[in-house]
């Protein structure tokens, strides 16, 4: 059986006190959990990444970036390195977070690049997708996932696939004035992923890459959402960001999806 992942995105949320005391719970709770069931994943801020990486059993949550440069070093005022992140010794790279993309104006080519370093320097790499609202609207959500997905890997083989994983996030169901995709929207979205990842990698690799749904993820529509069949995993902002809630949480959605 494939593993189901489980993973929240800190945002620009917590100090570094409170990132590793969160991330020592979250392990100690969910310990008991075979992580051949489950990946387990969080993306901190950067400055407390050090800390984590030090203080947290590794073993049992992945550690991620937020966002990372595409170049190693230079005149890249505010960037941080894939080196200074190999330096930490993290597990995962996010690339093209809805707010890197509609708060700070990033592309597709420049997650496409990226991309592409992450990769280079070994990182499993997250990419982000979702049409905004307006491109809801006009019909074009399909359209613009796909392009998200073909710019985005433009230059991936498929042996540095094996290395990817895709969360899909429409904009408009993201953060306190997010409404929730239907768990119907969300599977249908994720097949059309789907099916453009095997049109880039063809289908053997394609269909080990985890999809994940995020969007107001919570404990009302977990269940539903990962026992469809096209959704691999839930990646989750702010019903994740205390431990115990995010322990019962990911135990629910295992046993609507028939593990543990
Ligand atoms: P919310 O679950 O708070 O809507 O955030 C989702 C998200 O952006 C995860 O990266």
């Amino acid at each position: 059986m494939k593993k189901l992942y489980f993973g929240t995105n800190l945002k620009m949320y917590k100090n570094i006190r409170d990132t590793v005391d969160y991330l020592q719970k979250l392990v100690e709770n969910t310990r008991d959990i075979s992580r051949e069931e489950i990946e387990l994943f969080v993306i901190p801020s950067f400055t407390s990444l050090q800390s984590a990486a030090e203080q947290v059993d590794r073993r049992y949550v992945k550690l991620g970036a937020q966002n990372m440069c595409w170049e190693e070093q230079g005149q890249f005022t505010g960037e941080i390195s894939p080196l200074m992140l190999q330096e930490l010794g993290l597990d995962l790279v996010m690339i093209g977070h809805s707010e890197r993309r509609h708060v700070f104006g990033e592309t597709d080519i420049e997650e496409n690049k990226k991309v592409l370093c992450a990769l280079e320097h070994g990182f499993t790499t997250l990419l982000c997708v979702g049409e905004t609202g307006e491109e809801k609207d006009y019909g074009i959500s399909n359209e613009v996932l796909r392009t998200q997905l073909i710019v985005g890997f433009h230059g991936i083989t498929p042996e540095q696939a094996k290395k990817l994983w895709v969360a899909y996030e429409p904009v408009w169901a993201i953060g306190v004035n997010g409404k929730p995709a239907s768990v119907e929207y969300a599977e249908e979205k994720h097949q059309v992923i789907k099916a453009c990842l095997r049109e880039l990698f063809g289908a053997e690799i394609a269909d080990e890459i985890p999809v994940l749904y995020g969007g107001s993820v919570s404990p009302g529509n977990a269940c539903s959402l990962i026992t469809q069949p096209s959704i691999d995993g839930l990646f989750t902002g702010r019903s994740a960001w205390q431990a115990d809630p995010f322990n019962q949480l990911i135990r629910d959605a295992m046993a609507a999806a028939g593990r543990g």
